[in-house]
């Protein structure tokens, strides 16, 4: 048995496209995923889609009689931009949607539940993606309106506010591969533009917040970047070299220019992006630069570190052939292969169980980031279903094992944990296939049923006991629990 900190705040996330449903609901206009899923059902692994998701837009009140259930301090949520501002800018607050939100926060503070709200976790308005969405710079200012509108709305009973959800994703994913939407597949182009636009805006919502709203709302506003840990498969230099590369370009593309004291891209990034594009004859680095007012404006633009952890990859240079890609890649750029070796595998690879992971990627952002109070926003694990979810109880209490170390040994200077996911949910790509919930959902309910999985009730004792325990065989007996 370990105790909890003292203080440790413990909760629950979501996303709003990903359980909300009602995508096209009164004056709500179509985001993004909207429109991959639509017009792309292959996209989507299982073909399935998020226009009901788990109807929490209708039976929102369900969700928070199972946060208090669980017993939570927190509940991290996101707000869907189009279903506020059903013109993407914000000359047009939705009444819908701001009553929808409005009585949402209210209702659980009305329930001792602290909001922490998520401003985008990707579900960008369609409209703006027509515009170029990330990859225009105009974003920054588009992003900035919307966030002031919510401060507005909301900030005198907000405090916590997270504005982007895991810049790497949109990204990397969504620019750069045809993973996510918009599914541009500009490799080694899309993933830089919108790693600058998406720090740029996250800047310009920080400033509005601190030069408008902090004196009298007194909250804080940060960002969350997905942090797996990234290392070389070995000890060898190649390999060191290409881990320290690798986590250059996976998480320090969007920490260094907020965290770091010197701000800007990371070194390792501008050059190995600007040899590659000189080598394919690109008059310019692929890599946009930062200038110096932009580089100042960007440092110490966030009051604490989010931090989402799954796993972790191991790189190596072996099979790295230098200059023969003709056409730009971002795996190229990085100049190395990953695997995950031979760790236990969950439902989807990126939930490889790596327990240790988390604490190197925990002081790895002590060490590189100005040892800033680290928020986890996400950590959680994927399975195929089922109500005894004994892989995921162990999975949480080998990776809070870890996250303890990190504390009580390395000085990380954790202030919350948050489990993904309070519900079965719309994974993405893996539609409704793969379950993250700590409460399964029945989708071919019309209701949408939710029962509590044996590890809901395992996170109920976490939370009232405040200590961890942690024999693996020890799994709670599953009770009924159906919200
Ligand atoms: C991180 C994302 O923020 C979330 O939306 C997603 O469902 C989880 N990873 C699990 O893959």
């Amino acid at each position: 048995m370990r105790k909890l900190p003292q203080g440790l705040k413990l909760g629950v996330a979501t996303a709003a496209y990903q359980i909300e449903g009602a995508w096209n609901f009164a004056d709500k206009t179509p985001n993004i995923w909207d429109t991959l899923c639509h017009n792309n059902p292959e996209s989507i692994s299982d073909g399935t889609n998020a226009d009901d998701a788990c109807k929490s837009f209708e039976f929102y009140k369900r969700d928070i009689d199972m946060l208090k259930f669980v017993g939570v301090d927190f509940y991290r949520f996101s707000i869907s931009w189009p279903r506020l501002l059903p013109n993407g800018f914000a000359n047009k607050i939705s009444e819908i949607g701001y009553e929808y939100y409005n009585n949402f926060i209210n209702e659980l503070l009305a329930n001792n539940i602290e909001p922490v709200i998520t401003m985008y976790h990707w579900d960008l308005p369609q409209n703006l993606q027509d515009l170029g969405g990330w990859a225009n710079p105009l974003i920054a200012d588009w992003f900035g309106d919307y966030a002031r509108v919510l401060y507005k709305l909301f900030g005198d009973r907000v405090k916590m506010w997270v504005t982007i959800n895991e810049p790497k994703q949109i990204g990397l994913m969504g620019y750069g591969m045809t993973r996510m939407a918009p599914a541009l597949n500009a490799t080694g182009i899309g993933e830089y533009l919108t790693a600058k636009n998406i720090v740029m805006a996250h800047a310009r919502s920080w400033h509005i917040y601190n030069e408008e709203f902090r004196d009298t709302q007194k909250g804080v506003c940060g960002i969350t970047i997905a942090t797996d840990f990234r290392e070389g498969v070995t000890d060898s230099p190649e390999d060191l070299e290409a881990g320290l590369d690798a986590i250059e370009f996976e998480v320090g593309l969007y920490s260094h220019p907020i965290f770091s004291s010197k701000g800007g891209f990371p070194e390792r990034v501008i050059k190995r992006v600007g040899a590659r594009s000189a080598e394919q004859g690109y008059p310019n680095s692929r890599l946009p630069e930062f200038t110096p007012e932009e580089i100042e404006y960007v440092k110490g633009t966030s009051d604490f570190y989010g931090f989402n952890h799954y796993s972790s990859k191991f790189y190596t240079r072996s099979a790295y052939k230098p200059g023969t890609y003709a056409i730009p890649s971002y795996d190229d750029d990085i100049g190395a292969d990953f695997t995950y070796l031979d760790y236990e595998k969950g439902a989807v690879p990126h939930v490889t169980v790596i327990p240790h992971g988390i604490r190197k990627a925990l002081t790895w952002v002590k060490d590189n980031c100005n040892n800033p109070p680290i928020f986890i926003t996400e950590n959680g694990f994927g399975t195929f279903g089922g109500l005894k979810d004994a892989t995921r109880i162990s999975y949480y209490r080998r990776y809070l094992d870890s996250i303890l170390d990190a504390i009580e040994q390395d000085g990380c200077n954790v202030v919350s944990y948050t489990a993904w996911s309070l519900i079965d949910n719309f994974e993405w790509s893996s539609g409704l296939s793969i379950k993250f919930g700590l409460f399964e959902v029945d989708f071919d309910d019309e209701n949408r049923k939710r029962t509590a999985r044996a590890s809901a009730l395992w996170y109920k004792k976490l939370i009232s006991t405040r200590m961890l325990d942690s024999n693996d065989d020890d799994i709670p007996e599953l009770v009924e629990h159906i919200f």
